[in-house]
């Protein structure tokens, strides 16, 4: 299966924040009891994709550490507003799968284990709300496995695993995420809201990469 390779974990963009009247529409969107209904799942993308959708999803992985099984961390996605994707394209990117809030339930999990994506090949992240007062999203190799991966891989045994790279995010910042390197998210506490653009390619933006890491 072709994978793909980016000699960087993440670089933070040089684009506009997200307007405070956006935000609140995404924070209003975040709090609609109704929210279930605006989720967005990767089922229809999968099906386009007959070689992923037999391997393992995020629900079918347990995690180990130092003798300790525990639950991989899950999240939801769900749309936002016409407004705030408007400006999304206009401000950011126009060719992306798909644009919304991503909610991982920290308050019940406190890891998402690490893994590739399994319907994109490149996130671009602008965080909300971090999830806790330590979180840390790591960058991993696993024994016996190149550096990158393959879409929707999981490295579950810490014991097999070497860090490469551990950062902690600012909010508001607009930061494309190389998603073919194993990462994890760790020390979650509580909900970690982000906006997310998902793409296929490098965005058709003109941003200045302030920053490769
Ligand atoms: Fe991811």
């Amino acid at each position: 299966m072709h994978t793909h390779q980016f000699n960087w974990y993440y670089k933070i963009l040089d684009l506009p924040q997200l307007p405070i009247e956006l935000e609140t529409q995404v924070w209003n969107r975040y709090c609609d009891p109704e929210l279930t209904q605006y989720r967005i799942t990767s089922d229809s993308y999968l099906s386009n994709r007959t070689d992923l959708a037999h391997k393992p999803g995020p629900g079918d992985v347990v995690g180990k550490r130092n003798g300790i099984i525990f639950p991989n961390g899950r999240g939801s996605r769900y749309s936002v507003p016409a407004t705030v994707e408007d400006w999304v394209k206009q401000n950011i990117a126009t060719d992306y799968n798909d644009a919304g809030i991503y909610v991982i339930f920290g308050d019940q999990y406190h890891t998402v284990l690490p893994h590739t994506d399994q319907t994109r090949v490149f996130s671009l992240l602008y965080l909300l709300e971090p999830g806790g007062n330590d979180v840390h999203t790591d960058f991993w190799k696993e024994q016996g496995h190149s550096v990158h991966r393959e879409m929707k891989s999981f490295g579950c045994d810490y014991g097999q695993l070497e860090l490469l790279h551990t950062e902690q995010w600012p909010l508001r910042t607009w930061i494309l995420l190389n998603t073919n390197i194993l990462h994890s998210v760790e020390n979650l506490t509580c909900h970690r809201v982000q906006f997310q653009v998902s793409l296929e390619h490098i965005p058709n933006i003109p941003a200045k990469f302030t920053k490769d890491i």
